[in-house]
């Protein structure tokens, strides 16, 4: 499997309009592929305007904010560059799009790093933090996943929580976990799909 770093990808369409996600970002050679599932916003907007910056930030609300409804994340512009970056950002790369090798699923992007630069200080490791990044991606797959693996995986990650987390780690957990509640109340679970 390839070496794979969780970014927030800041795309923008050619109005100036900044679109913000979380993406994961493929290490290929010696740039990264950014491989957005159809449809996407950051798909469009790499198709008009072919420059993304992937931000390294540690505010673990921002991965759970962009995932329930909450994209609206302060921005600041980069210079000589079309997409801003998060203000939030310890550091950011400014990705140029070089390549796309096209697909119905799930195209691929392959970039280069035209520009780099750091912001903040890294803080070191939290589990908690990572333990909401685990149930983010969890969340952005909800239904393909069987009632079991998501309680599971709930129950695992809620121990580094409890033990670990500070004020915005929690704000972030809660309101992934209300996400995760609307799903099985709804009952779009497949454990409840197959009863
Ligand atoms: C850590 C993390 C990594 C993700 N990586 C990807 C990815 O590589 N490709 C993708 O399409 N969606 C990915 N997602 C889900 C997207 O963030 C989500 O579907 C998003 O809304 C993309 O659609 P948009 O461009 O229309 O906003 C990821 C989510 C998380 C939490």
């Amino acid at each position: 499997m390839p070496y794979i770093r969780e970014t927030i990808i800041t795309t923008a369409d050619k109005r100036g309009k900044v679109h913000i996600a979380p993406i994961g970002i493929i290490a290929e050679r010696d740039g990264w592929i950014i491989a957005p599932f159809r449809p996407s916003v950051t798909l469009d907007n790499l198709a008009e305007v072919p420059f993304a910056v992937a931000n390294y930030t540690d505010d673990a609300r921002i991965f759970a904010g962009c995932l329930t409804g909450r994209r609206d994340w302060p921005t600041v512009p980069v210079d000589g560059f079309p997409v801003p970056r998060l203000a939030a950002a310890l550091a950011h790369s400014v990705l140029a799009v070089e390549s796309i090798s096209d697909d119905s699923v799930r195209p691929r992007h392959f970039c280069r790093v035209v520009q780099e630069e750091t912001h903040a200080p890294f803080t070191g490791f939290n589990r908690a933090r990572a333990a909401v990044l685990e149930l983010a991606i969890l969340v952005s797959r909800l239904n393909m996943l069987p009632r079991e693996k998501i309680d599971a995986e709930i129950a695992y990650l809620s121990i580094a929580i409890e033990k670990t987390a500070g004020p915005e780690e929690k704000e972030a957990w809660n309101w992934l976990m209300q996400k995760v509640t609307e799903h099985i109340t709804a009952g779009n679970d497949t454990h409840s799909a197959r009863d």
